[in-house]
Parts: C-alpha cells; structure tokens; sequence
C-alpha cells in the first residue's frame, strides 16, 4: 500500500508508522527523521534544515522535494511506502501526485491521526528521542525507558529534541494548522482521507489504525 499519515505535532505519526510499517511490510519514510539524520551528519542539508526546523517553520519545498523523492526512488519503496510527515503543504501534496503519476501509481490511503491540543502538548513536552536514531522515541510518563536517559534499542542517550520548546511548539502548530491541514481537503477530494483518534493505548490506536486501512485495500 501506499499511505500518507497526517496530523498535528505530536500526535504519534512516528511511533504509529513504526507498528504500521512493520504490519503492512512497507518502508516507513519520515522527511524529520531524515532531516534530523541530515544534521547529525552534519551535511550541507542538515544545516540548512536544522534552522527552519528550530524556528518551528517548513523547510524549503525544493530540498524537502527532492529529498523525498529520492527516498522513494529507492528499491524497498517501489512496491509501497508510509509517509510521514510528507506531503506537509498542497504544493508538496501535488508534487507527490506528479511523481506518482509518472510511474503511473497513486496512494490507497490518507491516515488522518485526530488529538485535541492540550493533548499534544503533554506528549510533546515528555517527548525523550535517541541521539543514534531518532526513531527510537520515548516519554517520560507515556513510555518509559528502562534506564532513565538510555535507548532500550541501541542504548543511545535520550535527549529533547530542539524543536520541542514550547515557543517551538506553538510556532508548529500553526504552521500545521495553517500549511498542513489544508492538504486533508486536498485529499478528502480524492476519496483517500481515514480519520480516526489518536487517543487511548499506543496499541488501540494501531488497531484502530490497521481497521481504518482496511476499508481502502
Ligand atoms: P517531524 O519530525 O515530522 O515532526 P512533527 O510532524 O512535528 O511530528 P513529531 O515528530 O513532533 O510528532 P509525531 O506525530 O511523530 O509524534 P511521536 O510519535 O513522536 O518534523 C520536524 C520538522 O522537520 C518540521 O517542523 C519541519 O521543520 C521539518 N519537516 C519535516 N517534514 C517536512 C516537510 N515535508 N516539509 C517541510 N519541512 C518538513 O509521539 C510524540 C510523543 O507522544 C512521544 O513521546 C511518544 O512516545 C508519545 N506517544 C505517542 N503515541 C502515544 C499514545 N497513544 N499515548 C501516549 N503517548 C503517546
Ligand atoms: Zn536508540
């Protein structure tokens, strides 16, 4: 299949992608992951990305593009793939539909991940991440690791990510809301939006996931 998960900061796109990726054997392709593994290379990218990132705002559309296009060019992508956090604005969401068009492909499913604000904050704010990879997320209260400030998978040391000040935060929920958001009408138009909460049990939440993408197999 090929899905595209939404939803605001927080909401459990990354830890969602995890489970779901591994259900359905398909790549979990995240633009933040790969913008973050960018900076910690230290590449020419990462240090671009890495200033939009902290203020809370969108990176460029030319390099996000291109960087998402590359890693969906790659050979475990071909027979499908989870977004996350890509297409993030309409110009992104019609650049996938050209590159999908092109291979004469398109999605089966928008995965529209629903939770109230004050909810995303809490998250957020407990949100640990491991300096080796940072798919590897913890929380504090929600998922803690076994040895506080140690990564139960790599044992890398767990720190808050720079972009989940508050200011930070506030700063990316508006762009989401403003940037984002738009694309779920893009979408809804073309009959591929699932919404379902993202409250409950990490585990509910997959099972309500894997339901939701049943009805568009
Ligand atoms: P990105 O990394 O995509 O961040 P985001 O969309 O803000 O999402 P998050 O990673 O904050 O949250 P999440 O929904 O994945 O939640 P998680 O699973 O970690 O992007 C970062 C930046 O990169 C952007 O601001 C932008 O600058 C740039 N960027 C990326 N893509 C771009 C693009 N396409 N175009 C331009 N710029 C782009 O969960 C959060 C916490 O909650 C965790 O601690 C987790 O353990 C916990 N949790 C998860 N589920 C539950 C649950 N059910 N119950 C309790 N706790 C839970
Ligand atoms: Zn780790």
């Amino acid at each position: 299949m090929r899905i595209v998960l939404v939803g605001p900061p927080g909401a459990g796109k990354g830890t969602q992608a995890a489970f779901l990726a591994k259900n359905l054997s398909i790549p979990h392709i995240s633009t933040g992951d790969l913008f973050r593994a960018n900076i910690s290379r230290q590449t020419e990218l990462g240090k671009l990305a890495k200033s939009y990132m902290d203020a809370g705002n969108l990176v460029p559309d030319e390099v996000t593009i291109a960087m998402a296009k590359d890693r969906m060019e790659q050979s475990d992508a071909r027979g499908g793939f989870l977004l996350d956090g890509f297409p993030r604005n309409v110009s992104q969401a019609e650049a996938l539909d050209e590159m999908l068009k092109a291979e004469t492909m398109k999605l089966d499913a928008v995965l529209d991940l629903e939770v109230p604000e004050d909810e995303v904050v809490k998250r957020i704010a407990g949100r640990r991440v491991c300096r080796n990879d940072s798919s590897h997320v913890f929380h504090v209260s929600y998922k803690p690791a076994k040895q506080e400030g140690v990564c139960d998978i790599c044992g890398g040391e767990l720190y808050q990510r720079d972009d989940d000040s508050e200011e930070t935060v506030r700063k990316r929920l508006e762009v989401y809301h403003t940037q984002t958001e738009p694309i779920i009408d893009y979408y809804k138009a073309q009959g591929l939006v699932v919404t379902i909460s993202a409250l409950g049990k990490v585990e509910e939440v997959t099972g309500r996931a894997m339901e939701a993408l049943k009805q568009k197999d």
